[in-house]
């Protein structure tokens, strides 16, 4: 497959869709990696080492020609109008064509049904559902990341002091007090970097959740003594009671007084970002303290935050610059193009470099926004849980108070689903049974008591192996290596018999095929965790 990596056209925008090291990759995938003159100039990638890693340069005027030769197109940003072309981006992306970038759909609806129209479909980086399996294409954390990295370097450098203490022989100097707000993915980050600067810092966050993951980057988590848990759907926040944030805020004033520096990162998504530093607040603050303000393209956490842009209010320096992302090009594009590339992985299911969207995998329909020509954002809500989870979750007993509920027309059907199972249960139960029956009048009792040790222990691993959560599917592996060694030593010592040599070797086999996989499984693991 070809694929284009045309250069962004948005003023501000230095990040470029492909790196060097990730086209040697997509070649690896067995695809054909276009690249526009110059793409990755901004972001500090010449075309000669994308040329080493075996890309095609199209030459200067270039954008046209990729466009039109490319059948899957990266991008950063959303189309846009092309400068030089005089058209926008959008028209280019002809029937056939897939489109991967950010998007943001619901802030875009005519650049949707434009796309749409034209018969072409559009995966956005910004709708990749935030769960486990999807963290390696998850480019919007790989955003915040840098956002929050870059938030503590542009404070550091308007700060104009040190982070760490220091005693010299000038005198003592006190550590910079830093407050986080908000420890989702950038605040986290922000904790991380402020840190290890050697500031002191602190951090608020309304899911109670993280307050583990503040402290093992050592830094305090801020308590409010008020019962609400904020965690919410996916990982996210939820919005909080009037009450709460009107604690949280007195918290913040009797804050603001004493930090020096204020990264605030709250943010509850498809909400305005809630105001959370008053003006007041910022005229409390001792002259030369800054405040990074990441929420301010959804209007800002602080009051006086400008989108954009540096301002100095009270003496305070309010940083509200929306593409923190792109003042670290390098790093940023490095990043984004791996989760490209994970995602190009996944569409490219046989490695023959043929797309293949699976609509029915939950990560590829939430990212796809545009399929064929159709417009399929946003993507249906989350699948009713199974008959079974339900079952899980209402163990209790109706007692004499609780009327028994009346199956709704909607439940009802479920319901019918679980007897027919029920009875399909039975059904195999007895059939096994009589199997037994039948075998243990013509088997000889050795056999048979063998047999039926071999079918419980099949039915019971079953069942265990079953109902692990998908999480723990790797420690998993771990643990069955432990029962794959025990297979083995039976293996070895049944070896010399004739009659079950044959089974013995099979059962070496498949048991060393289980320790290898399950070894290389946990290497793969525990690299996750390294540095
Ligand atoms: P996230 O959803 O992972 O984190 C947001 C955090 O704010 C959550 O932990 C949530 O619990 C917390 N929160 C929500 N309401 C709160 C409240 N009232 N008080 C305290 N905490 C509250 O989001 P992520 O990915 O970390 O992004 C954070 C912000 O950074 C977003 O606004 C995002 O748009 C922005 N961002 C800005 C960039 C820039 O260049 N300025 C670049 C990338 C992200």
């Amino acid at each position: 497959m070809k694929i284009g990596i045309p250069k962004e056209v948005h003023e501000s925008e230095r990040r470029v869709a492909g790196t060097p090291s990730e086209t040697a990759q997509l070649r690896k995938l067995g695809h054909q990696v276009l690249l526009e003159c110059g793409a990755g100039v901004a972001a500090g990638f010449a075309d000669a080492d994308y040329q080493q890693a075996g890309a095609v340069i199209v030459p200067a005027p270039g954008a046209r020609s990729l466009w039109q030769q490319a059948e899957l197109i990266c991008k950063v940003r959303q189309p846009q109008q092309h400068p030089e072309l005089g058209l926008h981006e959008a028209s280019l992306l002809t029937a056939g064509k897939t489109l991967l970038s950010f998007f943001w759909p619901a802030q875009n609806p005519q650049l949707l049904k434009q796309i749409a129209a034209q018969g072409a479909t559009v995966l956005a980086m910004d709708a990749v559902p935030r769960i486990s399996r999807a963290q390696k294409m998850d480019a919007l954390s790989s955003m915040a990341n840098v956002a929050g990295y870059r938030a503590v370097l542009e404070a550091a450098h308007h700060f104009g002091r040190f982070f760490t203490g220091q005693i010299t022989a000038a005198g003592k100097i006190a550590p910079a007090k830093v407050m986080v707000i908000g420890a989702g993915v950038a605040g986290l980050s922000a904790i991380g970097a402020a840190v290890s600067l050697g500031a002191m810092v602190r951090a608020f966050d309304t899911r109670l959740e993280v307050k583990e993951q503040i402290a093992s980057l050592n830094a305090e988590f801020l308590e409010l003594n008020f019962a609400e848990e904020g965690g919410g759907h996916g990982g996210y926040a939820k919005p909080m009671s009037a009450q709460f944030i009107r604690a949280e805020m007195a918290l913040f004033a009797a804050q603001a007084r004493e930090v020096d520096i204020i990264i605030s990162t709250a943010l509850v998504p498809g909400k305005p970002a809630p105001k959370l530093i008053t003006a007041d607040m910022v005229a409390a603050m001792k002259p030369g303290s800054v405040i990074v303000d990441l929420a301010a393209e959804q209007g800002g956490n602080c009051e006086l935050t400008e989108m954009g842009a540096l301002t100095t209010q009270h003496g305070v320096h309010i940083i509200g610059y929306t593409d923190l992302p792109a003042r670290m090009a390098a790093q940023s594009s490095e990043l984004y193009a791996a989760n490209l590339r994970h995602l190009i992985t996944e569409l490219t299911p046989q490695k023959d470099g043929n797309l293949r969207l699976n609509m029915h995998d939950p990560v590829i329909r939430a990212t796809t926004i545009i399929h064929h020509g159709k417009i399929t954002w946003p993507p249906p809500a989350e699948p009713p849980r199974s008959i079974s989870d339900a079952d899980t979750e209402t163990k209790a007993k109706p007692s004499a108070e609780t009327p028994t509920p009346t199956p709704s027309p909607a439940t009802a059907k479920p319901i019918a689903v679980a007897r027919r199972r029920g009875l399909f249960t039975v059904g195999g139960l007895a059939l096994g049974i009589a199997a037994i029956l039948a075998m243990g009048a013509v088997a000889p009792p050795s056999f048979m008591n063998q047999f039926i040790v071999f079918v419980l222990a099949c039915f019971i691993g079953w069942q265990v192996i079953w109902k692990v959560t998908a999480a723990l599917h790797t420690p998993l592996m771990s643990v069955t290596n432990a029962i794959s060694s025990i297979i083995v030593i039976g293996a070895l010592l049944q070896s010399n018999s004739p009659d079950w040599r044959w089974l013995a070797l099979c059962a070496l086999l498949l048991a060393s095929i289980n320790i290898a996989g399950g070894f290389l499984v946990t290497q793969r693991m525990l690299k996750m965790f390294r540095k």
